[in-house]
């Protein structure tokens, strides 16, 4: 799970081996598992110990306040030396030495041991894998990436011990492991590099920029000017990152797939995703929920205040969601991702080229909503902060409208009650296709890896009551479930070539309009490849399509995407309301 976070100041700091362009993000200040005494370690002549030297003063520094810098910038080791200067690292340079040569208190707390003159006092986070456990070929390649950002650079740790003329993929690799390093990086055809996360402002690039051969094998890629080869190893990467949160164990609930750890949800959220109050605008109509709250004044009138929320939550080009309802709770978050994934086909049905391409930001967005509900089953709407966030130049607005009115004679204390005006409707739990993605070995899809990252929309049971007795199946490419298509019970297989249909129509409109330029493709790529780096998803694409070939392959699945769903069988699927 490689993270993209924001890099505040950068400042350099000369190291022997390895040269740190110094990128500072804020410390942890969740709760997380203590980190453990390792012991103390002698400074060797030429190299530091740990190379990234945290910016807090080493006045009123305490072991917990070195921790948590640490924590916060995704390091293994906290160190502490000479009253408490605070050094974090992925591995420790140094030799183990007499515990008696780390005795100088800590400034912050005279009770604390703050290292020695030359020692460090070494903590470890518990909440990493052994190096040892991890191969290099747990580093998968993330493509082509740009280090040209005055934000700093891609990588912060140049392997300069390395030989440059005889650089290959695997040395780096073995570098950037021995480290202990998640993220590497080559470059410039013998340059190698190493982070515990990538610089802001690291992009991803048309693989042709990456057009240096490694200086050690001739046949491997090793970047290009200002370009490299990016490689990421999430075993290498903290199993509960800072804010991460444990699950809760609920007796009653089914477990949950634990097939991916929980998500680190640490990005910055640049807007907020809770509604903003407006009292001037009136009041819309709207489906969405609203809420209603009447409270009762010293006088006899009450005053009843109705907040309707944004009927557009999330926008990408002509297309707006349908906003997602507040949650609390583990069944709750999971009925509001359902509704998220469900509106991903009608995004890339509606939104237009090339805002189309936001709506891969859209179903980051959501994905992280399904690892949210699992990491935090607790959590609730407002404190969600996913990759993405909905981002529109003009927000709309809720609207809060407050009149005032009688009061109910018999009511004493303040109600509040909240009405849906569509209770007919029931969530969909899991939001699972009946239909099938296809695979092709000649080209490469299957279930999931659609071609350009373009799911087949979703068909299953329709969540309207007084839709369903009439007709079981729904194709979900609507924001709202109300003008989505429906379907008779005997119209499965219709509904699936329908959807087939679609998948094919948004692969020509999205993926193989994208394949007309190389300007576009990059444009393409980078929205397609932020969406998944940053998430626990790995799928590779072949990118040297040009429209042509995109066609093609988006002609390809479309008729293997007929081929397997022309019978399918629906014994079981949607026996009755609510029930799937
Ligand atoms: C990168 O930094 C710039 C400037 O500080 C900021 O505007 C931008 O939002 C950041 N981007 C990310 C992805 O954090
Ligand atoms: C050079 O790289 C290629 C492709 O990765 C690999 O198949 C080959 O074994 C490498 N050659 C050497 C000498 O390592
Ligand atoms: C959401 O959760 C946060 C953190 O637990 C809490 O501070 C906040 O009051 C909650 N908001 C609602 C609306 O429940
Ligand atoms: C259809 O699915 C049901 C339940 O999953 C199974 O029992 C049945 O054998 C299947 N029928 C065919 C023809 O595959």
């Amino acid at each position: 799970m490689p993270i993209i976070r924001n890099v505040a100041a950068a400042a350099m700091a000369a190291v022997s081996l390895v040269k740190a362009t110094e990128v500072s993000l804020p410390p942890c200040l969740d709760p997380f598992q203590p980190f453990v005494y390792s012991g103390c370690f002698a400074e060797a002549s030429n190299s530091r110990i740990l190379p990234y030297h945290s910016q807090v003063k080493t006045e009123g520094m305490t072991v917990e306040k070195c921790v948590a810098e640490c924590k916060g910038n995704g390091y293994r080791y906290a160190g502490l030396v000479y009253y408490g200067a605070c050094y974090c690292g992925q591995t420790v340079q140094g030799a183990h030495a007499e515990e008696s040569k780390c005795s100088l208190p800590c400034d912050g707390d005279k009770t604390e041991t703050c290292g020695g003159d030359g020692h460090f006092s070494i903590y470890q986070d518990p909440t990493f894998q052994p190096v040892e456990d991890v191969t290099i070929s747990d580093y998968d390649h993330l493509g082509c990436w740009t280090d040209d950002s005055s934000l700093g650079r891609a990588l912060t740790y140049q392997q300069r011990q390395l030989d440059d003329s005889s650089m290959t993929t695997e040395t780096c690799l073995e570098a950037c492991k021995a480290g202990g390093f998640p993220f590497a990086g080559t470059q410039y055809g013998g340059e190698c590099f190493c982070g515990v996360v990538i610089g802001n402002g690291t992009r991803a690039a048309p693989a042709s920029e990456c057009d240096m051969a490694c200086k050690g094998n001739s046949s491997q890629s090793c970047g290009g000017r200002s370009r490299l080869n990016l490689y990421a190893a999430d075993e290498l990467l903290s199993l509960e990152p800072c804010g991460y949160v444990p699950p809760v164990v609920s007796s009653s609930a089914a477990p949950e797939p634990t097939s991916t750890s929980a998500a680190p949800l640490t990005t910055t959220c640049t807007t907020s995703t809770s509604s903003i109050a407006s009292t001037t605008a009136p009041p819309t109509r709207t489906r969405s929920a609203s809420t209603t709250s009447t409270t009762r004044t010293t006088s006899s009138v009450c005053t009843t205040t109705t907040v309707i929320p944004p009927a557009c939550e999330y926008k990408c080009g002509k297309w707006c969601s349908n906003p997602l309802p507040n949650w609390n709770g583990a069944t709750d978050c999971k009925s509001a991702y359902s509704k998220c994934a469900l509106q991903v086909a009608s995004c890339f049905r509606e939104a237009g080229f090339p805002e189309v391409l936001e709506c891969f930001n859209f179903g980051a967005w959501c994905s992280d909503i399904d690892k949210y509900c699992r990491s935090t089953p607790s959590g609730n709407k407002s404190s969600f902060c996913g990759r993405n966030p909905p981002q529109h130049p003009n927000p709309p607005k809720s609207v809060t409208s407050t009149i005032t009115v009688p009061c109910a004679s018999t009511s004493v204390r303040p109600t509040t009650s909240t009405t849906t005006t569509t209770p007919t409707q029931v969530p969909i739990p899991t939001p699972t296709n009946i239909c099938k993605q296809p695979s092709n070995i000649w080209y490469g899809y299957g279930p999931d890896k659609p071609v350009a990252g373009i799911e087949l929309p979703i068909v299953t049971c329709n969540d309207l009551a007084d839709q369903f007795p009439s007709y079981p199946w729904k194709l979900y490419n609507s924001p709202n479930s109300r003008n989505c298509k429906k379907y008779t019970r005997p119209q499965c297989s219709d509904a699936c070539a329908d959807a087939c249909k679609e998948q094919y129509e948004d692969c020509i409109d999205v993926y193989a309009e994208s394949c007309r330029s190389n300007k576009l493709k990059l444009k393409f790529r980078s929205y397609f490849e932020f969406s998944q780096a940053s998430g626990m998803e790995k799928r590779t694409f072949g990118w040297d399509d040009n429209y042509n070939g995109a066609v093609n392959k988006c002609k390809a699945q479309y008729s293997d995407c007929l081929a397997v769903n022309k019978n399918i069988n629906i014994s079981g699927k949607c026996p009755a309301f609510g029930k799937y």
